[in-house]
């Protein structure tokens, strides 16, 4: 356990779909964490409608922050600061948490601390559950992928808060090829666990999707593995023959693993790294979690299901070291954030 200074934080997350509010303590016990998803609202479009999600947000807000608080057994007096996510994300689903964060924060006379949710999704990995024995925490320096619907990118952390971007994609994001590939496919959104519910039932080694290494750099590329499936999808579609949905799911599932598997572990070599990290919403994936833990070299660390898609807690731990730190960003902070941050 680390020894800054104890406290509790009270964190909002509403940068896309999900409205979340969770409560932390000394940045890994989880007290409770509520997140109420809109995924069945946005279903019905394909995919996220910003406008009905920051009107969700505000329905949502207040009842997702009461219920956190109730589920930890505390009032708002038993915090010691608020954290929210600043973003990068949809600006009018973010406004909605930092109004309400700043709101809470200046009500109470509490300081607010922002915090950037690429660098939440890596501050899940500290989360374990109160009362629960806390697994080993990582140790740095250590490797970190982070793998959401937005975002692709390796990141050498060395210490707490400090960040080293080695590389990102050049085009769509490992989420996004995945939520992309299941429209073409004719599953439902969200397209990552109908990909791998399919994938399931399939083959993959079926079709040989290409492999995007981009060697002598840490990006990646998705969109070509992408296009290679919709090509494969129109010619036999051509042929008329009926689509083995479960081998081109399964397919094209293994080569977004095999090039996030292999990248991180040259990285990790390369930099000397001790451990590594998985997060955000793709870390969900189950064939990647196993390749992850029976095949890497070195410890890993990946957050529980209910945390590696958008949540608080990874805010709040997050929020817990900004704050124990002193790196507050204070009423004035607007949806700017940079990154990486160090
Ligand atoms: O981290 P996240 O909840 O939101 C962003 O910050 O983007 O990630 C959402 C992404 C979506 O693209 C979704 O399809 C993907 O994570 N995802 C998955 C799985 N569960 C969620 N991708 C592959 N396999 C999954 N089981
Ligand atoms: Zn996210």
């Amino acid at each position: 356990m680390t020894d800054l200074n104890p406290a509790r934080i009270l964190a909002i997350e509403t940068s896309c779909d999900e409205t979340a509010c969770a409560v932390l303590e000394n940045g890994r016990a989880l007290l409770s964490s509520v997140v109420a998803s809109q995924m069945d609202i946005h279903a019905r479009y394909g995919g996220v409608f910003p406008e009905v999600a920051s009107r969700q947000h505000v329905l949502s807000i207040m009842p997702v922050v009461e219920q956190a608080l109730n589920k930890a057994h505390l009032t708002l007096n038993d915090i010691d600061a608020i954290a929210v996510t600043q973003g990068p994300g949809l600006a009018g689903s973010l406004i909605v948490g930092m109004n309400m964060a700043k709101g809470m924060a200046l009500a109470l006379g509490k300081p607010l601390v922002g915090v950037n949710h690429l660098e939440g999704h890596l501050y899940s990995a500290w989360v374990c559950d109160a009362g629960e024995d806390a697994p080993p925490e990582p140790q740095f320096p250590l490797m970190a992928l982070l793998v959401s619907g937005g975002h692709t990118e390796l990141n050498l952390m060395t210490d707490h808060l400090t960040y080293q971007r080695l590389g990102s994609t050049l085009d769509d994001a490992a989420g996004e090829a995945f939520d992309k590939v299941a429209r073409l496919l004719e599953l439902p959104y969200p397209g990552g666990p109908s990909i791998q519910k399919s994938a399931e039932e399939g083959d993959p080694e079926r079709f040989h999707f290409p492999r995007a290494w981009l060697d002598g750099t840490w990006n990646f590329s998705f969109s070509g593995v992408k296009t290679s499936v919709l090509y494969e999808v129109r010619e036999l579609q051509k042929k008329s023959k009926s689509l083995p949905t479960p081998d081109l799911a399964a397919s094209f599932q293994q080569a977004v693993i095999d090039v996030l598997f292999k990248k991180t572990m040259d990285a990790a070599r390369e930099f000397g790294a001790k451990e590594i990290l998985v997060a955000g919403g793709v870390s969900a994936n189950r064939p990647l979690r196993q390749v992850f833990k029976s095949q890497a070299e070195f410890p890993v660390h990946i957050p529980p299901l209910s945390l590696c898609t958008d949540n608080a807690a990874m805010i709040a731990a997050a929020g817990y070291y900004r704050y124990a730190l002193g790196h507050i960003s204070g009423l004035e902070m607007d949806i700017l954030p940079t990154w990486p941050l160090s």
